[in-house]
């Protein structure tokens, strides 16, 4: 089972985004001004890889079969592999306690094991337990004396998703449900999505999502918008509600006159005036998005998830931390329907929504945070959202993955 972690990984070298105190100034370039680091949100600042104690999602459950799938949440490797005894996916370390081998590189010998590719250590899927040595004879005393670390694994919305953290007193982890959307695993549903490692740190990712400036200006420019109009500015609010923080659009501007600049508006004649901000007010709205009764239709709760919610569909991304300069970026489209309109909306997905927001539109996020590099960084108004955020982080009973998993 996980433990705490024993030793410090060795990490591949930051490039841009490293945090270089004030203090000790080793980059050339302008002196950075008083108040422009992350020292007021010192815990979020210290959450490269993220934060314990939580499920995070993974690949998909359909990758994982008998061919291990190596995978890496919060600066840990694990090897997913599914169990033939029993159809369960296992997730292990995904290091050979002998010589440090991935096992992900192992060959599945045995029912219900695998077996490290260099001495062939034979590990039981369900419990990490050394069940046998092939290069040692049957009667190797190793065996039984010797683990590989096991994580708990779970498969919900056709994604496998896994626990890094400690376990409770009773021996298991907190219900998966627990960082799972309540809607999402209370309520028939159809959904598509994307998976996919990004470059950029989580919580650059994180704070693009909830970010309010930049959608309607990075934005304006995607297909997916092509015939939406985008706001010019807006005045927001925050608002916290059952782990969420939402925002809640006070004003909205469509055009405005820049005095000595000129006029900006992203009104043309062939866009429509976008759907109301409060998705359950819509008169058609779906009823579960409409029992939500959202405030506004973007939200953002731990360990990173975010939410944007339309009258018909919602649209959700996971930000799970691989290592200090990668983010894998699960994508979720969800209606809440059976039958007939369940089936049109598979189809949309792979014909139409797939390509234009989970593609082009959300492949300028990616942009974006690959080639940000802050803090240091000089905050504007809109940016309460993601003050807000950094504050909800510090605010709440987190604890920090400061070092990842080495030994077993
Ligand atoms: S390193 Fe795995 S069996 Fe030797
Ligand atoms: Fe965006």
């Amino acid at each position: 089972m996980t433990t705490t972690p024993d030793e410090i990984a060795p990490r591949r070298p930051r490039l841009s985004r490293r945090y270089v105190p004030r203090a000790e100034p080793t980059e050339p370039g302008p002196p950075v001004q008083a108040g422009s680091d992350w020292s007021n949100w010192s815990t979020y600042d210290r959450a490269e890889l993220g934060f314990r104690d939580h499920w995070y999602p993974a690949v998909w459950a359909h990758e994982v079969g008998r061919k291990p799938v190596p995978v890496t949440i919060c600066g840990e490797k694990i090897v997913l592999v599914r169990d033939d005894r029993t159809g369960a996916i296992r997730g292990l370390h995904d290091r050979c306690p002998h010589r440090g081998v991935p096992l992900s590189l192992g060959r599945r010998q045995f029912p219900g094991t695998i077996s490290c590719p260099y001495h062939g250590w034979t590990y039981d899927l369900a419990d990490g337990r050394l069940a046998a040595v092939i290069t040692d004879g049957p009667d190797s005393p190793i065996c039984g004396k010797v683990s590989v670390a096991t994580y708990p694994v779970e498969e919900r919305l056709r994604l496998v998703f896994v626990y890094i953290g400690e376990l409770r007193a009773d021996g298991t982890p907190p219900p998966v449900e627990d960082d799972i959307p309540a809607e999402l695993t209370q309520n028939t549903l159809v959904l598509g999505g994307r998976n996919e490692i990004r470059d950029g740190n989580w919580r650059f990712a994180a704070e693009n999502g909830f970010d309010e400036g930049h959608a309607k200006y990075l934005h304006n420019t995607a297909l997916w918008r092509l015939f939406k109009v985008m706001p010019t500015w807006n005045r927001t609010r925050i608002v916290e509600r059952d782990g969420w923080l939402i925002r809640v659009q006070d004003e909205v501007h469509w055009e405005a006159e820049f005095p000595g600049v000129g006029t900006f508006s992203n009104r043309r004649w062939w866009k429509r005036m976008p759907l109301p901000d409060r998705p359950g007010r819509n008169g058609d709205a779906n009823p579960v998005i409409a029992a939500l009764d959202l405030p506004g239709f973007v939200s953002i709760r731990l360990p990173g998830i975010l939410r944007v919610a339309y009258p018909q569909f919602i649209h959700y991304e996971w930000y799970v931390p691989v290592d200090a300069d990668h983010v894998r970026y699960v994508q979720l489209m969800v209606r809440f329907e059976t039958g007939w309109k369940a089936a049109l909306f598979g189809a949309k997905y792979l014909a139409a929504i797939r390509w234009l927001f989970h593609g082009q539109f959300t492949a300028q996020d990616a942009w974006m945070v690959d080639v940000m590099d802050s803090p240091p960084e000089r905050l504007y108004r809109p940016d309460l959202s993601l003050t807000a955020w950094r504050k909800h982080v510090e605010d709440s009973d987190v604890v920090v993955q400061t070092v990842a998993r080495r030994g077993h």
